[in-house]
């Protein structure tokens, strides 16, 4: 089968065709079959049971007139006609001995005729039956001898009429076909207005495939709106919420792309002021040329600074699989972080404490996490004010270890909080732009510790202080 007609198969429109026609049709049949069953079998018992009492009036002439034994009756001969010709049948009329005595087909006189129907009538039983397959209807009926004097009954004999039903299977024939060409009127009917209704309710979906396609051209609206159904108004909010977040995502990757270029240049252009200032000088002194090529020297480790944090960012942008686990000693960890950066806190004149309430040894990966806690310590010595200080805490319980970094310094404001782990983002004060940095630190602190799966958290009021949170299950689970 091509896929043109798997798809129309299988698609909305065929399948409301396919149930608004069965819908149409099926009832149609079975009425129409119940109907023509039903005036066959009304006919039937109409035409029976009036044959039944004409025939019972015939019996009681017959027997009031003693026909049985005087066959010459002429009244009682043309009555029999006359019922066999307006029934379109034939009448037997049968003695006590079962022969036949009168025939209206002038066929089977002075034959014997034994039959079930025969005896029964002999009991004083009226018999009728229809044998649809022939298409005949017989009946038997008594003759009863009544003696009210000395209150006796007897059978004389038996009235047997067996009259054929071809006139009520004409009129059934002629009911069928009539019915026949309603019914097809109606099969066609229902096939059309269940095409226009099934083309009337996929018009939503196809407005919606439509419009996707153009959002996905890059043409037309922003936003998906079908607001024909309940359902498409809920699939188009569903739609519009992901695009939203396809958006933002898309904008996050340009604006991490512009940061970049922008933080990478920001050294190089640096560099080539500097460069060209002492090149336009002529013969500057030693000491000039020294000084220039130490600014030089700074702004080439900046940008190393940059491209490592960056290439570290990369690297845990990658699966956890990357992680190289082994266990680790983390109080011992603690104090080679504080041992390394005690020089820069003794510069910026923090005080430095750490506090271990336990011994803790924890499945990590000892470098990225080392990164990750040295960020968060050196942002509480950056970002903190003369004499203050950073505290340092460890802990654990069975199934986490939890590091506190406390600072006294100048806190993050509430509307910053929520960006402080972006990537470049660094809040917008004059006092943190003098403050080298890159942006980068948190990022990739948050990156190591959910690496980790571990989580952190971050509490903070202006020009009081900060707290970070840190929390890193023991054992490594991949
Ligand atoms: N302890 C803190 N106290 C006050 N502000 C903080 C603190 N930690 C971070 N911040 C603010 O959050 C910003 C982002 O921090 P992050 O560590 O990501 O970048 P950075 O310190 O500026 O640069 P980098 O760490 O890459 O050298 C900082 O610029 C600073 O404004
Ligand atoms: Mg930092």
């Amino acid at each position: 089968m091509s896929k043109k007609i798997q798809g129309f198969i299988k698609s909305l429109r065929f399948r409301l065709l396919l149930l608004c026609t069965l819908l149409g049709i099926i009832p149609g049949i079975l009425l129409r079959a119940g109907m023509l069953n039903s005036y066959e079998t009304r006919a039937v018992s109409i035409r029976t049971s009036e044959i039944l009492s004409q025939a019972k009036i015939l019996a009681n002439q017959i027997v009031s007139n003693d026909y049985l034994n005087h066959t010459d009756t002429a009244m009682i001969d043309v009555q029999l006609e006359q019922l066999s010709t307006i029934y379109d049948g034939r009448v037997l009329v049968i003695d006590e001995r079962f022969y036949i005595i009168k025939d209206t087909y002038e066929l089977d006189e002075g034959k014997m005729i034994i039959s079930e129907e025969v005896i029964k009538s002999f009991y004083g039983d009226e018999i009728t039956k229809f044998d649809s397959e022939n298409r005949y209807i017989e009946l038997t009926v008594p003759l009863i001898f009544v003696d009210k004097e000395q209150d006796l009954k007897k059978v004389l004999g038996v009235m047997l009429v067996s009259v054929s039903t071809d006139s009520i299977n004409l009129n059934s024939e002629y009911l069928a076909r009539s019915t026949l060409v309603l019914e097809l009127v109606s099969i066609f009917s229902v096939i059309l207005i269940g095409s226009v209704i099934a083309l009337q309710l996929v018009k939503p979906f196809d407005k919606m495939s439509r419009s996707i396609e153009k959002i996905q051209n890059g043409y037309g609206d922003d936003a998906l709106e079908v607001s024909d159904y309940t359902e498409t108004i809920q699939i188009c909010e569903k739609f519009n919420g992901m695009l939203g977040r396809m958006k933002v995502l898309d904008a996050s990757r340009q604006e991490f792309v512009s940061n970049v270029s922008h933080e990478l240049k920001t050294p190089l252009t640096s560099m080539k002021v500097l460069a060209d200032s002492i090149n336009s000088m002529g013969d500057a002194p030693v000491e000039l040329y020294k000084e220039f090529m130490a600014d030089i020297g700074n702004e080439i480790e900046r940008e190393t600074k940059i491209i490592n944090d960056l290439l570290s960012l990369v690297k845990m942008d990658k699966s956890a699989a990357d992680l190289n686990i082994s266990n680790i000693n983390i109080n011992e960890l603690l104090e080679l972080i504080l041992k390394r950066l005690k020089p820069i806190a003794e510069r910026q004149e923090v005080e430095l404490v750490l506090e271990s309430f336990r011994p803790v040894t924890a499945d990590v990966d000892e470098v990225k996490l080392t990164l990750a806690l040295s960020n968060l310590i050196e942002n509480g010595i950056k970002y903190n004010r003369k004499e203050g200080w950073v505290h340092v805490s460890l802990n654990a319980d069975h199934q986490y270890f939890y590091v506190k970094v406390e600072d006294s310094g100048i806190g993050i404001p509430k509307e910053d909080l929520e960006h402080i782990f972006e990537r470049f983002y660094r809040v917008d004060k004059s006092h943190s732009k003098e403050i080298g940095g890159t942006g980068l630190g948190l990022a990739i602190t948050r990156n190591a510790i959910l690496m980790h799966r571990g989580a952190i958290k971050v509490f903070s009021t202006e020009g009081e202080g900060t707290i970070f949170n840190v929390r890193i299950p023991l054992s490594y689970v991949p």
